[in-house]
């Protein structure tokens, strides 16, 4: 099975998790990309959808989705979002495609969070993927400075801005043995807007695609 056949499984697995009439939270990515195709055909089942990106809400709109904001819509009963790394207590790194800020406000503001992921993003230590954190541009050098004290080697994301109109640092080099303790500290740079660690809030739910079948995990 590809990769891509893998997200898709996870994805169609997601699709269990829908609660009728209801607004749901939507990620962004690959894998979110299957998950909003195949929510086209049960749109007449939620409420409509809060948005992660402006990629996810182009998608959303275009299968015929309504999207909402996520200040009207209130607590969300469902968040669906992919990830880049989940360890076994489903903690993630996430960011790979930029969107983590409003990924993790969107996450926040859910009651539960169903990660989508193939079996090549599961880890035993996460640190891998480089962490991607969302910077205010003129802090950029400074939080870069700080990074490399935690022991990482920050590199500007070439040519990108966010939706918020800030750039992104993905730091290389990280064994992240204490992720929640990790989080806080980034998250205490100033500059920094957002770091893609989420490990105060992890995932609640972990659906893998894999060839083997897909299988559903909860935190250990
Ligand atoms: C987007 O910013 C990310 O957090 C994605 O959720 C993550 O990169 C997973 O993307 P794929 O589904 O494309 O692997």
């Amino acid at each position: 099975m590809s990769q891509d056949a893998a997200k898709r499984k996870a994805a169609e697995a997601a699709l269990a998790y829908l609660e009728p009439g209801e607004v749901l939270g939507v990620g962004t990515g690959s894998t979110v990309n299957h998950f909003i195709d195949l929510l086209a055909e049960r749109k007449n089942d939620i409420a409509g959808a809060v948005s992660s990106s402006e990629a996810s809400t182009a998608r959303l709109k275009k299968a015929g989705i309504t999207v909402l904001d996520l200040n009207s819509a209130g607590t969300l009963s469902v968040y669906v979002d992919g990830a880049d790394e989940a360890n076994k207590h489903l903690q993630l790194i996430k960011g790979g495609g930029g969107a983590l800020t409003r990924e993790k406000i969107v996450a926040a503001a859910s009651r539960k969070f169903v990660c989508i992921v193939d079996e090549s993003k599961l880890v035993g230590v996460l640190g891998k993927f480089p962490l991607p954190i969302e910077v205010i541009p003129m802090a950029r050098s400074y939080v870069a400075r700080e990074l490399v004290k935690l022991g990482g080697r920050p590199e500007l994301r070439a040519g990108f801005t966010t939706d918020n109109g800030n750039v992104i640092l993905d730091v290389h080099g990280l064994e992240i043995l204490n992720a929640v303790e990790l989080e806080s500290r980034i998250n205490g740079l100033a500059g920094v807007v957002c770091v893609g660690l989420f490990a105060q809030r992890p995932a609640d739910v972990l659906i893998v695609g894999a060839a083997s079948g897909t299988r559903i995990q909860t935190a250990a």
